[in-house]
């Protein structure tokens, strides 16, 4: 497979850059062929500026540039620590900058009956995508009742607004809690999981989230149809 890896990190030798080190290493020992988007050795610019909103038709090089690596890959990794719950300024920038018009948002066809390709369809449709993510807090505290929320509720913004909206299938993440505690022992163990998920990247379930055109919303409202997920809502009730 062509895999992208998209990484966010400044320091080099933080946990995320070892992480990052193992993973392509990992990848490519499977014989996969690994690109990494290095948002901060690229000095990526992550401010989006008024000429590129919403419908120029002349994108820059850099922005073109990871489009390109985009369609290249079959699957794509987002790599970044937790910042403020959730990715780092300068991944959110790579996005709002790469996602353009007629590429991220706007593919389609959008009328009174149709709301365009997007979630599960749109230009990325066919490829798969993972989070992997460090966090310096507890695992319980990102449980279903964990005073930060659940954690499926904090990625769901980028799970569901950013990877499904242009048409990828969404792997659950890879998560590495309490990172302050890492020693020696753990970091070979959580080498080991990481290593498991990344074997396994063709072959495991997606997150079923439920596909826009695919009957479950009632257009042009877009809300779930009353029979489907009845009595449900909020970020869970967008799963088959
Ligand atoms: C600016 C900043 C914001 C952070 N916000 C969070 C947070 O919201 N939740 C959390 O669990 N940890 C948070 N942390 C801790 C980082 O997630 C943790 O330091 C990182 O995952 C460790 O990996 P690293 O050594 O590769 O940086 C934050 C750290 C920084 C520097």
């Amino acid at each position: 497979m062509n895999i992208l890896i998209v990484y966010a990190h400044p320091d080099a030798h933080s946990l995320n850059a070892a992480l990052k080190d193992f993973a392509v290493a990992r990848l490519q020992g499977a014989g996969h062929t690994v690109r990494v988007s290095d948002l901060y050795a690229m000095e990526w610019n992550a401010t989006l500026q008024a000429a590129e909103i919403p419908e120029q038709v002349h994108h820059r090089a850099d922005i073109l540039r990871e489009q390109e690596k985009l369609l290249w890959a079959d699957t794509v990794i987002f790599q970044f620590p937790l910042w403020w719950f959730s990715m780092p300024a300068i991944m959110k920038g790579w996005v709002e900058r790469v996602y353009t018009y007629g590429f991220g948002y706007g593919v389609g066809e959008h009328s009174d009956v149709r709301w365009g390709d997007r979630y599960g369809e749109g230009t990325l449709a066919g490829k798969r995508a993972m989070l992997m993510v460090t966090a310096g807090g507890w695992e319980p505290h990102y449980s279903p009742r964990g005073i930060n929320g659940a954690i499926e509720d904090l990625l769901f913004p980028i799970h569901h607004g950013i990877l499904y909206f242009p048409g990828m299938a969404v792997l659950p993440p890879f998560l590495v809690y309490r990172t302050g505690t890492m020693d020696e022992a753990r970091f070979a163990a959580v080498r080991e999981q990481l290593g498991q998920r990344l074997d396994t990247l063709a072959t495991t379930a997606p997150i079923p989230f439920r596909q826009q055109n695919g009957g479950d919303y009632q257009i042009p409202e877009m809300t779930l149809k009353e029979d489907i997920a009845p009595g449900r809502s909020g970020f869970a009730a967008h799963l088959v």
